[in-house]
């Protein structure tokens, strides 16, 4: 299986190869938002490798609070200008990277590896939106990341992950993320598959006949759960 370097990413927005990027709220997250949010008001969302997701901008405007990480400081210059934001930016004190915070005070995005994020630099969320970013991080690493990423979940915690899952020979990215996988990475966590998507129109060209977006719902384990 290949591996994708930062050096890959950052040329496939340079070369504007950004087909995953989505102009509309993604239609699963819209669909099933109240298993996300659970009623909860100016909740503290991550984004891990956010790109320049939509998604970010119209749960800020419904009060949230968003905090995204990316290596591509073009998909942050991009989403301010489509956003039509003003922002600030400095470097990061200690790690190689930048932060960017919309002027408005409710988005900040950190311009850096996201295995080199961490805890201390913007505590623990209430929420994760898990789209394209799991499934886009080379396979060998994903314990390193689901270990970030249980780092930073709150104890209420919400963490939607959408599992890009194909039995086709694909070389990725996305790369398959089976629910086995996830079990795997997460075993201390509950695990909820509520809804799917059919994404096979978008990839006939890329030589994959069925690929399917499956969402899964992670949280801690409630006392019920071990019974
Ligand atoms: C498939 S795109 C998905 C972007 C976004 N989640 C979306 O739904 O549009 C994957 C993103 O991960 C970023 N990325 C890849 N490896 C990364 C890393 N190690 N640290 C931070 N960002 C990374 C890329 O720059 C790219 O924007």
């Amino acid at each position: 299986m290949s591996e994708m370097s930062h050096e890959y990413w950052l040329k496939r927005w340079s070369d504007r190869k950004i087909q995953f990027h989505d102009e509309q709220m993604h239609i699963s997250l819209e669909r099933n938002l109240e298993k996300f949010i659970a009623g909860r008001k100016g909740i503290k969302i991550f984004f891990p490798l956010c790109g320049k997701n939509v998604d970010m901008q119209i749960l800020a405007d419904q009060g949230h609070s968003v905090v995204g990480v990316d290596i591509a400081e073009q998909a942050f210059r991009e989403f301010f200008t489509d956003q039509n934001l003003e922002y600030t930016e400095e470097p990061l004190k200690n790690i190689d990277g930048k932060l960017f915070h919309a002027m408005d005070g409710r988005i900040k995005l950190y311009c850096m590896d996201v295995f080199l994020f961490n805890k201390e630099l913007e505590g623990q969320f209430d929420a994760i939106w898990d789209r394209a970013s799991l499934v886009a991080i080379n396979v060998i690493d994903r314990i390193k990341y689901s270990q970030l990423i249980k780092q930073l979940m709150s104890p209420g915690c919400r963490y939607i992950i959408a599992a890009i899952q194909y039995s086709d020979k694909f070389e990725g990215p996305p790369f398959d993320l089976s629910e086995k996988d996830i079990q795997d990475l997460y075993s201390d966590l509950s695990i909820e598959e509520f809804d799917e998507l059919d994404l096979s129109i978008y990839f006939k060209n890329r030589g994959l006949d069925h690929i399917i977006e499956r969402m899964y719902l992670l949280q801690a384990k409630t006392d019920s759960d071990s019974i």
